[in-house]
């Protein structure tokens, strides 16, 4: 079984190896102490509870954006990754709903925002079909590589409007509960 949970201090070396082992964009501990201690709301693992000891087998690190304008206060998902053993099971989008729960509830939050490489088609299906990320902008040449990202986000309050009407509507359509 996987669960989500609040990241711990001892977790950041698995953390950093699960990075290393999914992505090309690595940073060193620092930045992951940097994190947990500025954002602690927003650091969430997947632990496989199977696997003895448990294993961290997934993560998010996000953080708030520090803006003049109160209203453009916003979450930034800086880094998203999954063991390929565990992928396709929900578990990227149990983290992501985690990380934006606390975005909303703990910094009010307005939305959050992310880079993705344009050729990630995994990542952009989970931000854009599962998530309801839109592309806000293209960055070119962001990636080291040189390849382009895409700039996405996702409004909080567009997002809970587009549910509450979606459960009104199927109100509609079975009618009132007896
Ligand atoms: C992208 C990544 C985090 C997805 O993790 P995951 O746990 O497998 O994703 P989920 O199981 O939550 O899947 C969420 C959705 O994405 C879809 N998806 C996942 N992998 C996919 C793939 N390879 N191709 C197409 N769609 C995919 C799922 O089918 C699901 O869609 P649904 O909601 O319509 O059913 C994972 O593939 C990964 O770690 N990749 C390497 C690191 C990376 O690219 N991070 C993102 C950087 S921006």
């Amino acid at each position: 079984m996987v669960n989500i949970r609040r990241a711990k201090p001892e977790d950041l070396l698995a953390i950093q190896s699960c990075n290393l082992s999914c992505l090309p964009e690595n940073y060193q501990m620092k930045y992951y102490f940097y994190h947990i201690l500025s954002w602690p709301q927003l650091m969430y693992v997947a632990e496989d509870s199977a696997s003895t000891p448990p294993k961290i087998v997934g993560y998010v690190l996000a953080k708030m954006e520090e803006e003049d304008n109160p209203a453009d206060i916003h979450g930034h998902i800086t880094s998203l990754a999954v063991l390929r053993s565990h992928r396709k099971l929900g578990i990227a989008d149990r983290l992501m709903t985690a990380a934006h729960f606390a975005m909303r509830e703990s910094f009010r939050a307005g939305y959050a925002s992310l880079h993705v490489r344009k050729s990630n088609a995994a990542a952009k299906h989970l931000y854009v079909e599962s998530l309801g990320y839109k592309i806000h902008d293209i960055e070119a040449k962001y990636y080291a590589d040189a390849e382009d990202a895409f700039d996405m986000r996702k409004r909080f309050v567009e997002a809970a409007e587009s549910l509450s009407s979606r459960a009104s509507s199927s109100k509609r359509l079975t009618g009132p509960a007896l």
